[in-house]
């Protein structure tokens, strides 16, 4: 379950606006009176439990789900409202909510002395006595030509305790910025006033200038050149801009060709990301040292659903390392263990319809050593990557004396709970007669009910052909088609196309409707994301799709590649698609008003309200809503009697 499908199941809507509004039952329903209007004398406000939504009748004619109440009420936008509704719920949201993410946005003078950091490296590297060595050391031990060097900007920072921080004040950054930027540490137990309290973070290292996606700055890694040093690497630390679990090393400069040859190969290494693009293979990303993170995955599953992660043979094969199923890479000298943990990845894979695959290193030897050695090794290794599954059962069995039933029976027991997360029947099948065909058993001696199945996000392949609308005409809409279907179906569309958002409004418009408004949804993660649409289409600094990817947080990513899954196949005849939408948009319009309709009629004939109140409220709603209705049934006649062929 998404993280907002799991807050809207965790929170009782009653209950919410019991909080607020004092609720009485009506039927399956409950009603009071409007907290988003006054004056007035008819409880015209009602709760649906069964569709977990709420509407006012009377004036303000509004609805909504859960968070569009809260949104409402205290006047939040939908981070606000996620944020506060999700601590309620008990619902973790992972790093980096919607507001750090607008944060960071802001930090442009952050960005800009980072893009001077750069600069600063640079020229240490370049044209001082200092830096020679180590470009010697660049070109000749690691073979990377000038090209290379500059398109990655690589840098030396000196070695000196105060150089940089005298250098970026000079160019009139201040301390407290230069702090934030995370370029200088703060020495322990000085005042932060003191100039001296301060001193450089980088001293005597290669510089890696590490950026997001879109190739803003974002920090630094940066690697020892005297062995002696430690750590081996040293990364910027966690500052506004720099949150390793978000950002890929390379990915601004593989995007183009990930997408491209629709794959991306993870290493674990800068100078493997930066050897591959140099030798041929620019389609490279790397974690910074940290285990990869779902939120890394999704962002790549935009670029590509492909993934190869080549594991070094240590992490890969080292059967002392293999516990549990978790390969894990010790290394005391890193920020963070690097873990691949087998059955995590099959769980990314299967909620993010993504297709992972595994393949190992030669022993002893890095990506850049093998791709300098010969590139055709490369291609090869990259071509013998496996699925998950696959992989941990070749790498358990290796070097194992398969006679022994007591290695076979440990081994299925370490593989079988692993295929029981897939979520394809026939790959699952396909596992377990090669696992039985491995380990020399029969297949029979594990069926599924041997293994106890893990219940699974029900985010899979399955639902997308559940939902589908793709009908030419109002009849083939499926007649189950929920508002929620309509809804996700248009923002599915909308995403894709966001464009179409004008024509839409066009031809909503000749009808003599209203345009597409965020009323037309009633799910409060809906109505965020057309505003998203809306507001990348008022911007120019990106492509309006991208704009839209690039403005999501954590929880509205899964949705909308939910969303984006159900319209994969859009029909090429930008028309057709069109056609559709209005449509679509009509039909959710349509059944929205019959429903309440019927509910308002409802209202007016409940015995308390018809003796202790008058009715004006609800008589002046009802006539707006048959003037709507039958607005709306001339736009679907004319829709299906005009387009259709
Ligand atoms: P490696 O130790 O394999 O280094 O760490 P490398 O990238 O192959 O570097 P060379 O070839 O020896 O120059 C792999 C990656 O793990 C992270 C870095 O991202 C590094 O590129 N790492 C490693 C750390 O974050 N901290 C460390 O102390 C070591
Ligand atoms: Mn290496």
């Amino acid at each position: 379950m998404s993280t907002i499908d799991e807050i809207k199941n965790r929170i009782d809507i009653v209950d919410l606006v019991s909080e607020t509004v004092q609720l009485r039952k009506s039927g399956k329903n409950y009603t009071g009176f409007c907290p988003f209007h006054s004056n007035t004398r008819t409880p015209a406000f009602v709760v649906f439990p069964e569709t977990a939504s709420w509407r006012c009748f009377g004036q303000c004619n509004e609805g909504g789900d859960i968070f569009g109440f809260v949104m409402k009420k205290e006047g939040w936008d939908f981070s606000e409202a996620l944020r506060n509704l999700a601590e309620k719920a008990g619902v973790e949201l992972r790093p980096l909510s919607p507001t750090q993410q607008e944060e960071a946005e802001e930090h442009e003078h952050l960005r800009k002395l980072l893009e001077d950091a750069v600069a600063f490296f640079r020229h240490n590297l370049l044209n001082t006595p200092a830096g020679n060595p180590v470009l010697d050391y660049l070109h000749q031990e690691r073979g990377l030509n000038d090209r290379t060097i500059e398109e990655f900007g690589l840098g030396y920072a000196p070695n000196s305790w105060e150089a940089g921080f005298n250098h970026f004040s000079s160019k009139g950054y201040s301390q407290e910025d230069i702090i934030a930027s995370g370029l200088v540490s703060v020495r322990e137990e000085a005042d932060g006033d003191d100039r001296s309290a301060v001193y450089d973070r980088f001293r005597h290292r290669i510089m890696f200038p590490i950026r997001d996606e879109r190739g803003r700055m974002a920090g630094f890694g940066a690697r020892i050149i005297n062995p002696e040093d430690v750590p081996k690497f040293l990364n910027s630390p966690q500052t506004v801009l720099f949150d390793k679990s978000h950002l890929l090393y390379g990915l601004d400069k593989a995007k183009k060709e990930i997408r491209k040859q629709s794959q991306v190969v993870i290493v674990e290494g800068y100078l493997d990301v930066i050897t591959l693009h140099q030798e041929g293979f620019p389609n490279a990303v790397s974690p910074m040292g940290t285990a990869l993170t779902e939120y890394q995955l999704r962002l790549l599953k935009r670029f590509s659903r492909n993934m190869v992660l080549a594991l070094d043979a240590d992490a890969a094969g080292d059967k002392a390392t293999l516990r549990g199923l978790e390969i894990a890479r010790q290394s005391l000298d890193r920020e963070a263990d690097p873990v691949f943990d087998a059955r995590g990845m099959l769980g990314n894979e299967a909620r993010l319809n993504a297709d992972i695959r595994v393949t190992t290193l030669p022993e002893g030897l890095d990506p850049d050593e093998v791709v300098m050695q010969d590139t055709a090794n490369w291609e090869r290794i990259i071509s013998e990557a496996r699925p998950i599954v696959i992989h941990v059962m070749e790498t358990l069995v290796r070097d194992q004396n398969l006679d022994d039933p007591k290695v076979k029976s440990r081994i299925a027991n370490q593989v079988l709970p692993l295929i029981a997360d897939v979520p394809d029947s026939v790959e699952r099948e396909a596992y377990r007669q090669r696992l039985a065909r491995l380990i020399k058993v029969n297949e029979r001696a594990f069926t599924e009910a041997t293994v106890a199945r893990r219940p699974r996000r029900p985010l899979t392949r399955k639902d997308s052909a559940e939902v589908e609308i793709r009908g030419s005409r109002k009849e083939d809409l499926p007649i189950h088609a929920t508002p929620d279907l309509l809804e996700s179906h248009c923002l599915g569309v909308l995403l894709r196309r966001p464009e179409l958002v004008y024509k839409v409004d066009r031809a909503l418009q000749e009808n003599g409707l209203n345009r597409l408004s965020i009323n037309d949804f009633q799910s409060g993660d809906h109505q965020a994301l057309l505003q998203l649409v809306d507001e990348s289409l008022k911007q120019d600094h990106a492509e309006p799709e991208l704009f839209v990817q690039n403005s999501l947080s954590l929880p509205l990513m899964e949705l909308v590649d939910q969303l984006l899954m159900k319209t994969d196949n859009l029909d090429p005849n930008e028309d057709k698609v069109l056609e559709d939408l209005v449509r679509t948009v009509l039909v959710l319009r349509q059944r929205r008003l019959y429903q309440q309709i019927e509910h308002i009629q409802y209202l007016m004939e409940e015995p308390q309200i018809t003796a202790e109140d008058n009715l004006v409220e609800y008589q002046n709603t009802m006539v707006q809503y048959i003037a709507a209705r039958n607005r709306l049934d001339r736009a679907l006649g004319f829709y299906t009697s005009h387009m259709i062929q």
